[in-house]
């Protein structure tokens, strides 16, 4: 397409809400790789050289304004209050489109998540001097889709599912949804279309032959991989898409150097940066931004969110890692909870059954067992014994910890926050400390043992 002459403006339907998803949140917000559907979309149309892109949005509408993320300046949210299909939605844009009439128009579908950039624009090219282009396929199972009828090889119509007649059943070639369209013609033909279908809906794709009546060729263009076509209509479509797109996302992580134990039992839901040697196990999840650093092993079933993990560190099974950054040479793990901006310097041992909260941890500093570590900051060479807990809460307000270098808690202790434990400080195994403590100071609190079956025995 010419852009110098003529502008291009997408729409991409997501007003509906997806009935057959059986779900109270809109269809196109539902998740493939962590990203709303229709996230996905907008994200690749804002590759295009767009002149506006309107967005019909319907089903919870403020919802969907919400989450979804665009800073195009151009963006517009136009109301399809009643949702009596795709041409209808379109008859709502027409209402308050601005542009010339020679304009061309790019119609997406909200439910199509994984169209690329390079298909789009390829049928952006091959639409010069047309007034219409669909881009079709040809697919084993068209069970769903609207199938393209075509005449002495012109395409003459197309006729959706709820109307597919015995005849039509062996058509292969579908209607994927997109196509482009002249703003003049859409403009023109979309106000002829009626609802005398099936479903009782105004369809879009009604205005192909409209166009053929009026004599107008459709031109089309055909798109080889099913999987960048595929809508999503109900939840088992969902999860074949993600599952395919997990497997195309860990085949380029491995040719790029990175280990997986097992491509269909590993998720990425965001991004993943990556060094050298890095080896990671069945079940693991990541989410967010991550970035992993040289010869790092993550095991089994860990879920790691916006992690930053510097080289030679190891995570045993079963750890949550949120928001954290670790320094080289850390062993974290089974079991571990670390979350919410925690900073671990290098050497650091967070063991079995370990919440850090919002805590700095500083360098040969460990914690192996069965602690809670919250709001503090904790300096080198500290020593936390198993179940030591920093009462960081008081009702009201979260208060500071502080623990200086060389300081050791002792097993079970309860240091009650705001409190300042001072360097090379002891605190003896069950104590309550409520005090601050000096450095080198060694205390304890808990009682002296007695027993109760001798009388007279203290
Ligand atoms: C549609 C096409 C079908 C095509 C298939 C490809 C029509 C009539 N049918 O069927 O030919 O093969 O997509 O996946 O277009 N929407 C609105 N307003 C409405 C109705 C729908 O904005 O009133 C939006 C939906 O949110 C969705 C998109 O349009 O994102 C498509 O609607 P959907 O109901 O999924 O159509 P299909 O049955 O998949
Ligand atoms: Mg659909």
């Amino acid at each position: 397409m010419n852009t110098s002459s003529q502008e291009l403006s997408v729409i991409i339907l997501s007003a509906g809400q997806g009935k057959r998803m059986f779900s109270a949140t809109p269809k196109v917000l539902h998740k493939l790789a962590g990203k709303p559907i229709l996230q996905h979309v907008i994200d690749t149309v804002l590759n295009l050289p767009t002149k506006k892109i309107y967005i019909v949005y319907g089903y919870e509408g403020q919802l969907l304004r919400k989450k979804i993320i665009s800073n195009h300046s151009s963006l517009n949210w136009i109301l399809q209050s009643n949702q009596n299909g795709t041409g209808h939605a379109i008859q709502k844009v027409m209402e308050k489109y601005e542009g010339a009439n020679n304009d061309q128009i790019l119609i997406l579908y909200g439910d199509i998540p994984l169209i690329s950039i390079k298909t789009l624009s390829r049928l952006l090219y091959f639409h010069t001097g047309f007034n219409i282009s669909l881009l079709t396929a040809k697919i084993d199972s068209p069970y769903g889709y609207g199938r393209i009828l075509r005449k002495d090889g012109l395409i003459v119509k197309i006729i959706e599912q709820d109307d597919v007649s015995e005849n039509h059943k062996k058509i292969r070639e579908i209607n994927t949804g997109i196509m482009v369209v002249n703003k003049k013609k859409l403009n023109t033909w979309i106000h002829q279309i009626n609802n005398n279908n099936a479903k009782k809906e105004f369809y879009l794709t009604d205005i192909v032959s409209i166009a053929h009546h009026s004599g107008h060729v459709i031109n089309s263009m055909q798109s080889k991989n099913t999987f960048e076509i595929f809508g999503i209509n109900n939840r088992l479509q969902l999860m074949h898409l993600e599952r395919f797109y997990q497997k195309k996302q860990a085949k380029k992580l491995l040719l790029n150097g990175l280990s997986l134990a097992d491509h269909r039992r590993f998720d990425l839901r965001g991004t993943l940066k990556h060094g050298k040697d890095i080896f990671i196990d069945v079940n693991v999840i990541l989410e967010g931004n991550i970035i992993i650093g040289d010869r790092v092993k993550i095991c089994n079933g860990c879920k790691l969110k916006n992690v930053t993990i510097n080289n030679d560190v190891i995570i045993y099974p079963y750890s949550i890692i949120e928001n954290t950054h670790l320094d080289s040479n850390s062993i974290i793990g089974p079991f571990a909870h670390i979350h919410s901006n925690s900073r671990i310097s290098k050497n650091v041992n967070i063991g079995n059954f370990v919440e850090v909260k919002n805590t700095i941890f500083g360098k040969n500093s460990k914690a192996g067992h069965l602690s809670y570590l919250g709001d503090a900051n904790i300096g080198k060479k500290v020593n936390i014994g198993a179940g030591a807990i920093t009462c960081n809460f008081d009702g009201k307000n979260k208060n500071k910890t502080i623990i200086n270098n060389d300081a050791f808690i002792g097993a079970n202790s309860e240091l009650i926050a705001p409190i300042i434990i001072g360097s090379g400080a002891t605190v003896g195994a069950g104590t309550t400390v409520t005090k601050n403590i000096n450095n080198g100071e060694k205390i304890i609190s808990r009682i002296r043992q007695f027993s109760i079956l001798k009388k007279n025995n203290s």
